[in-house]
This record gives C-alpha cells, sequence and structure tokens, in this order.
C-alpha cells in the first residue's frame, strides 16, 4: 500500500476536515450559506454576475442551466478552490477571507467533482479511505472496513482492490462520490455540515443514477449533512434530489423556485431548458 501519510492533498478534494471542531453557535438552524454580489471573469469571459444566492439549513438545491454558465465555477467558489473577483460569501454567519487553505470554514464543506479526480496511483480502497489513512488514528483494519461499507453503498462492492484505470467512467464517478461520503467514527462532528455535488449522475445509468439520488437524500436524512448543492442536467435528479432549484445562466440567476414549480412557470429559460428546445432565449455557441 501507498504511504497515504505522508501524502500531500487529495486531487479536487475542498474540506472534509477530520480534526476536532468545537460546536458552533447557531449550528441547529437558519442560514448555512450566503453568496452577496458574487461575479467571476476569465479574462473577457464575464461568468458570474453579481450573484446573491442563501441556502438554509436542510435544504436540497438544485443549480441548472445550459453548459458552460458557470455552475461548476460557483460550486468551486462556494468550496473555498477558487477565489470570487467581487461579492463576499458567508458560512454559519462568519465571513469568508481568501481560500479555503488560508482559513478554514467554521463547518465542513465537501464536493463530489464533475471530473472524478482519483489518484491514479492509488486503488480504489485507498482514494475512498485517503483522508482517513491520512489523518485518523484508525487502524487499516478498520478503514478497510468502512471503505467496504461505503463501496457497498454506492453499488460498487468488491471493488476496493482495483485501480481507477480498471473502471468505468460511471464506476471512478462513483468511487469519488464514496471518497466525499466517508466520514470518521471516531469525529462524528466533522462529517461535512455542506456538500455539494457537481454531476454526481453524469454518464451513470438510470438504475446507478437512482441508487446515487436515493444516497443523496438518505445522507442528507440520516448523517447530519443536511444541507447540499447539486449541479445536474438530468431530470430524474432534479425532480428527486432538490428541493429549490436554481436556474443559472449568462452569469445570473435567471429563475427560482421549488422543484415542484418548474413545470408551471412560463419563464421562458426554464421551458426551453426542460422541453430540450434548440428555439428561444438560450443561444448555443457555435
Ligand atoms: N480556470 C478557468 N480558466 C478560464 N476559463 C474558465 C475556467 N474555468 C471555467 N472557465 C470558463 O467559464 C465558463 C463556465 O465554466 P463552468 O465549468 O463553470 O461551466 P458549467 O456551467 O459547469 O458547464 P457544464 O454544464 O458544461 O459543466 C466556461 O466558459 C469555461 O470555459
Ligand atoms: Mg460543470
Amino acid at each position: 500500500m501507498a504511504d497515504l501519510h505522508n501524502s500531500s492533498t487529495i486531487p479536487g478534494q475542498s474540506s472534509v476536515p477530520l480534526s476536532p471542531r468545537a460546536a458552533q453557535p447557531g449550528a441547529g438552524g437558519g442560514v448555512l450559506l450566503e453568496l452577496k454580489g458574487i461575479s467571476k471573469q476569465f479574462d473577457s469571459n464575464q461568468v458570474l454576475d453579481n450573484v446573491d444566492l442563501t441556502l438554509n439549513r436542510g435544504e436540497a438545491v438544485a443549480i441548472i442551466g445550459p453548459s458552460g454558465t458557470g455552475k461548476s465555477t460557483i460550486l468551486r467558489i462556494i468550496a473555498g478552490l477558487l477565489a470570487p473577483d467581487e461579492g463576499e460569501i458567508y458560512v454559519q454567519g462568519n465571513r469568508r477571507e481568501g481560500l479555503i487553505e488560508d482559513s478554514p470554514d467554521p463547518v465542513g464543506i465537501g464536493m463530489v467533482f464533475q471530473q472524478a479526480a482519483l489518484f491514479d496511483s492509488l486503488s480504489v480502497e485507498e482514494n475512498v479511505g485517503f483522508l482517513l489513512y491520512q489523518h485518523s488514528q484508525l487502524p487499516a483494519h478498520q478503514i478497510r472496513q468502512i471503505v467496504d461499507d461505503v463501496l457497498d453503498m454506492v453499488g460498487l462492492p468488491g471493488t476496493g482492490s482495483r485501480y481507477p484505470a480498471e473502471l468505468s467512467g460511471g464506476m471512478r464517478k462513483r468511487v469519488s462520490f464514496a471518497r466525499a461520503i466517508v466520514s470518521n467514527p471516531e469525529n462524528p462532528q466533522d462529517r461535512p455540515a455542506l456538500l455539494l455535488y457537481d454531476e454526481p449522475t453524469a454518464g451513470l445509468d438510470p438504475i446507478a443514477s437512482t441508487v446515487i439520488e436515493d444516497l443523496i437524500r438518505a445522507i442528507q436524512r440520516n448523517n447530519g449533512c443536511s444541507s447540499y448543492l447539486i449541479v445536474t442536467h438530468q431530470d430524474s435528479t432534479i425532480r428527486r434530489t432538490a428541493d429549490r432549484v436554481i436556474f443559472l445562466h449568462r452569469g445570473r440567476i435567471q429563475w427560482q423556485g421549488p422543484v415542484t414549480a418548474v413545470d408551471e412557470t412560463d419563464n421562458p429559460f426554464v421551458r426551453q431548458f426542460f422541453s430540450g428546445r434548440v428555439e428561444g432565449p438560450i443561444q448555443m455557441v457555435q
């Protein structure tokens, strides 16, 4: 096995801190995350333009919108991996200064990346258990048991000894999902309070998608991580995992409402998106 205790940061993993954390006042409810006036530009491409977004504790919110509209960018800003050009980010009322590496947030934020971002040279078991090997005092056999249980949950039993190159794209996706939800039983209070899922069901067959969608809801119910933002293009995932939907396009929130309203609204962006029509206010970049 690779020497995981001396490894550096996980590729693409934000913060699922495993060190003891003091209980925070106000941890029981209210606003968990607030973005105020967030803007982000890459060269001349204004990707986010003065976006305000609030997520309450216990809320499940889907961010949807056409490809290239800034959904992954906003998740990376929320995770503290990318700095906005302008605007403020409050996590549980505390203003974030700089990136996550500069100062930790008062609660953990976990992220499932659009690209699986696994270590190619590590086995599935080592990838999923990476943070436990790196930061916990747990014996290896216990970490293996935890990893096996999580692999069962994502529908990949018995794959721990394989390497990422030996998996399909959808399997790699589920391994990265498993890595984001693995937690240290020594410090259950350190489970991330906010999970960010970037297209967790993209590339999965309908049954594997249902397994992941059910798991996202089960984690919300059972694991104390009741709040999440999910980016998805998949109709079933929007309907089965979101309570509220935010439609992002041209750098702005064009529409938001309860998931039940996506079929009722006459907002032209939402109508075009769900019908898949080429004609409409959303123009594909040629
Ligand atoms: N690091 C970067 N440098 C330059 N441009 C970037 C960078 N990251 C993202 N972009 C650009 O910002 C825009 C938004 O990208 P982003 O990945 O957030 O889109 P998205 O909404 O997640 O799209 P998709 O649905 O295809 O995943 C795109 O035009 C992309 O090319
Ligand atoms: Mg994206």
